[in-house]
């Protein structure tokens, strides 16, 4: 697997498929990566913690940093290369200069209308847009690679995908399933933060969202949700169903529905979703 830290070694990877991440490498990655060797193209891994997506008050300088293992995942998955650039290779006008300009991105409407986690993390699409854009245009792939978990998130790069066609002419963006521990808990690189009680606590996520694909309204379905979220002692910033095309009120007539979650334990904070049926 080759190791990659400037632009202008990125040659050869261009055209194949990206697996953009922040790093601290988990299962959910490693099905990315295998998703990607899959569709027989070389898969380029991109790990960098992108400092323009995180909020003043948020976890950017504890974010887990574990280079050595994260390789070791990558290359079992099947990556051809992984891209470590720096903070100036992404942002070569400077952090500040990034952070303005990413607070003033072109967000597509479901990065700002859903009230999801566009009201929680006021600037998080911002950048989130901006880096796997920059990304996008540093790695010319022909298929990305985005898990389900960040549900939202998938469906900000889709749209900003479709909205700038001319920019990423044949860019595909593949949805792929949340990866789950034995017990339901979704992966996240945020859940080493958990001590064992916070750990348990957070079982109460995928009951909730298990127990809102059985209700036969959404009404029912956010509530039950939110009274499982409260007996595991969670503080739920939203538990609710919309519709997963839009992340806004059901349609009357839409064949499938989407619950997502937003918890807080302490000061940590994790989001899960699912598919329900209507
Ligand atoms: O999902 C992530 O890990 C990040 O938000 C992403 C897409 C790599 C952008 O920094």
């Amino acid at each position: 697997m080759k190791f990659i830290e400037t632009s202008a070694e990125l040659g050869s990877t261009r055209g194949g498929a990206v697996v953009p991440t922040m790093g601290a490498l988990h299962e959910g990655h490693a099905s990315l990566i295998r998703a990607g060797a899959a569709s027989g193209r070389p898969v380029l891994v991109t790990i960098f913690v992108n400092p323009t997506q995180f909020g003043p008050n948020e976890d950017y300088a504890r974010y887990p940093r574990t280079l050595e293992a994260d390789l070791k995942i990558a290359e079992s998955a099947g990556a051809a290369a992984v891209f470590v650039p720096s903070i100036e290779a992404i942002y070569p006008n400077g952090i500040e200069t990034a952070a303005a300009q990413a607070a003033r991105f072109p967000l597509p409407p479901i990065a700002t209308t859903p009230r999801l986690e566009d009201a929680i993390r006021p600037t998080h699409f911002g950048g989130v847009c901006q880096v796997v854009s920059r990304l996008f245009d540093l790695c010319e792939p022909s298929i990305a690679f985005f898990g389900e978990k960040d549900f939202q998130q998938l469906q900000v790069i889709t749209q900003m995908v479709e909205q700038d066609s001319a920019r990423w002419k044949s860019l595909k963006i593949i949805p792929c399933p949340t990866v789950r521990e034995p017990d339901g808990l979704a992966m996240s690189s945020r859940n080493r933060y958990l001590d064992a009680a916070q750990r348990s606590s957070a079982l109460g996520i995928w009951q909730a969202l298990q127990s809102a694909m059985n209700c036969s309204t959404a009404a029912e379905g956010e509530t039950l949700m939110r009274q499982i979220l409260d007996q595991h002692g969670l503080e739920t910033q939203y538990a609710v169903i919309r519709s997963p095309k839009t992340l806004g009120k059901l349609e009357p007539d839409g064949k499938s529905a989407r619950a997502l979650i937003a918890v807080k334990l302490g000061s940590i904070r994790l989001i899960d979703n699912a598919e329900i049926g209507v």
